[in-house]
């Protein structure tokens, strides 16, 4: 292994991977990454027509395949059959990103239990639904490599986001035990955690400058980050660049939680 180029190892030539919430912000922007190293994708969100218009997008801007897949990540059936669609395309699969995620915003007196059992279905249940489809193909493949998109808000608390902070210090917790159940077969299975991107599920926040003033304070570098800032820590999560680590939480915060 001692003649291994470092540069080789964040390839993922003839690699397939699949990304929820691929269709927008993050995910959208790290499939782009995963292409650009060489993977090809499958981009599944609720919305078809977002899933193909991303799978054009990646395809045109970097030569690999990419395939729209739509599925809502809480419903069972859903997910089984966006991974078995992703297997009868590419015969097997590589990488899964977990980026499909809400925020709803409340004061805890204020926040109505719909709401927040939302918030953990999505971010939470979905997460773990599309980790059984993925260890059931990954498993018996031997190999395999997961990245669960959690949040700077998994290490630490936020005003008003009971729901969403409990999703993701879920989310670090259940990435935990998923890498020591996975071990064996070779699988890896490890979490990102990023502070704050101007993506959708930002854009209510933008009602108040001051909010966002004090949002961005939180930071260290004191900004939102640019999509393209993810792609460097997913692909290496993603790639063998990265393994010998699992069960790791990585964050990507602009030193929120360095504070
Ligand atoms: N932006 C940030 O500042 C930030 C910071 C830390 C962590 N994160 C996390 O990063 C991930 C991506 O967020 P983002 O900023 O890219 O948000 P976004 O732009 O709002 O994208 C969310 C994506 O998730 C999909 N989605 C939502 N519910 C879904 C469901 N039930 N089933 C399948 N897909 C679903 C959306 O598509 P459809 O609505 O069409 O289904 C969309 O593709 C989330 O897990 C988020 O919590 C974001």
């Amino acid at each position: 292994m001692s003649d291994v180029h470092v540069m080789d190892l964040f390839r993922l030539d003839g690699q397939v991977a699949l990304i929820t919430g691929g269709s927008k912000g993050l995910g959208a922007s790290i499939a782009t990454g995963l292409a650009q190293a060489g993977a090809k994708t499958v981009i599944c969100s609720r919305t078809q027509a977002d899933c193909d218009g991303v799978a054009r997008e990646v395809e045109k801007a970097t030569g690999q395949e990419s395939i729209g897949v739509s599925g809502n990540v809480t419903r069972e059936k859903e997910v089984d059959r966006v991974f078995e669609t992703a297997i009868e395309k590419f015969g097997k699969l590589d990488v899964l990103i977990n980026s499909a995620g809400i925020n709803i915003r409340h004061p805890v007196e204020d926040f109505p239990l719909d709401e927040f059992k939302q918030v953990i279905d999505i971010n939470l249940t979905g997460a773990w639904l599309c980790c059984r489809a993925a260890a059931r193909i990954m498993k018996p493949q031997g190999w395999g490599s997961v990245v669960n998109i959690a949040s700077a808000l998994s290490g630490v608390g936020l005003k008003e986001r009971s729901a969403y902070c409990s999703s993701k210090a879920g989310l670090v917790g259940m990435t935990k035990t998923l890498a020591l159940e996975w071990a064996d077969s070779n699988v890896r299975c490890n979490a990102l955690c990023p502070g704050p991107f101007l993506t959708e599920i930002n854009v209510p926040l933008l009602r108040s400058p001051e909010r966002v003033k004090s949002l961005l304070r939180l930071t260290a570098l004191n900004r939102w980050a640019e999509l393209y800032e993810i792609r460097g820590a997913a692909l290496f999560l993603a790639s063998d660049a990265s393994s010998f680590m699992t069960g790791a939480a990585l964050y990507v915060d602009g030193g929120w939680t360095a504070q």
